[in-house]
């Protein structure tokens, strides 16, 4: 967007005269800028700055962080949450003392590849701390930049971060990355606020932001909020006979699409409704014993499964997909795409990938029926 060329200097004038003092922005050391931005991406500036004050003081240097027992570093991080962030943390700090001499590298790449870094965080201390030209976009940037080109782009998506990160990469000044990176975030921390308050009579970028021009600061950013996950129940089915199992195709397009399965029906069916199902497919059910509920959470998905063992009486060659033909016998019919076939249970290991959607299930033919 051709207006973010007119930024940098208006929102460096202003940064250097509102930006707040926080702890981490003295001696912005690259371990420090990492730290404040880890703490900094689920908590609040307020609420980091005695837990940032107090992790430098007893973890001063990245060997020290490598080296701190577990039950110190979560003691530390007591109260933040999102725990994995300091595990991963002391995972990179391993990763840079070992490979590293225990300092940040001053490579882009090899920072964005550490536990826990990505893009924006790479972004910022590569800048912040190195003086590099790189993007730092987190949500207050994502906010800011959305209302200055009036986009309705979905902040959500990946693929607009990384527009609106290249986009950046074109206008990021040569002599104050970090603080121009830092002036995005702090205008859309004070300024360019969310959820209905933008102060827009202060902001040193009004006159070039589209949304404002068109007073539709209110309306941005968009981010459509991931759908509800739709509950399903399941009947799953571990249908054996002898040293076989019951398998089936799914269809080529849609949930786990192609990939074989147990055989399973939607709905949470009861004993008679199943062995009226198996018998349906031609089976002649021998047995049939309830097995404990499980549940699988796809993206969009989650199934509710009720399952059964059910024994099965031989079926008929032809069933067999892949088996050897019965001599004498020609193949009357190959099992058709929707069918239920039987493999030996030790091929099914070897040669199926069943979905773990099923996993809870599979065990089950290790089991006597
Ligand atoms: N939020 C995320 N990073 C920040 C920073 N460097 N300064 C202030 N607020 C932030």
């Amino acid at each position: 967007m051709e207006n973010l060329q007119e930024i940098p200097a208006p929102l460096l004038a202003w940064y250097d005269r509102h930006a707040r003092i926080l702890p981490w922005r003295e001696q912005p050391t690259p371990y420090r800028v990492w730290v404040s931005e880890i703490m900094l991406q689920q908590t609040r500036v307020e609420a980091v700055k005695p837990y940032f004050e107090r992790f430098i003081g007893e973890l001063p240097t990245i060997r020290d962080l490598a080296e701190a027992p577990e039950d110190r570093l979560l003691k530390l991080w007591e109260g933040l949450g999102y725990y994995n962030r300091v595990r991963n943390m002391q995972k990179a700090a391993r990763q840079l003392v070992s490979g590293y001499g225990g300092e940040m590298p001053q490579d882009f790449d090899a920072i964005l590849a550490l536990p826990g870094i990505g893009s924006y965080t790479a972004g910022a201390i590569a800048s912040i701390a190195f003086g590099m030209r790189r993007p730092a976009v987190d949500g207050n940037v994502l906010r800011v930049l959305s209302r200055l080109e009036k986009s309705y782009d979905d902040i959500l998506k990946q693929s607009v971060r990384r527009r609106f990160e290249e986009e950046l990469l074109q206008v990021i000044p040569e002599e104050r990355a970090g603080d121009f990176n830092q002036s995005l975030i702090e205008l859309g921390a004070i300024v360019c606020v969310p959820n209905g308050a933008p102060k827009c009579p202060e902001c040193p970028l009004k006159e070039v932001c589209r949304a404002h021009a068109d007073g539709v600061e209110l309306e941005l950013p968009k981010k459509t909020p991931p759908k509800k996950r739709k509950m399903e129940d399941r009947t799953v089915l571990v249908l054996v006979s002898d040293n076989k199992a019951g398998l089936h195709k799914r269809p080529e397009k849609g949930l786990l699409a192609g990939l074989y399965e147990l055989p399973n029906l939607p709905g949470r069916l009861n004993r008679e409704e199943v062995l009226e199902f198996v018998k349906k497919q031609g089976l002649s059910p021998l047995r049939i014993q309830k097995l404990p509920a499980a549940k699988h959470i796809f993206s969009h998905i989650e199934w509710h499964m009720t399952g059964y063992a059910v024994k099965v009486e031989e079926p008929p060659a032809f069933w067999e997909n892949g088996g050897t033909e019965p001599e004498g016998r020609e193949i009357q019919k190959a099992p058709a795409q929707e069918e239920i076939f039987f493999v030996e249970k030790e091929q099914m290991e070897k040669n199926y990938s069943i979905p773990a959607a099923f996993g809870a299930y599979t065990q089950y033919f290790k089991e006597r029926y």
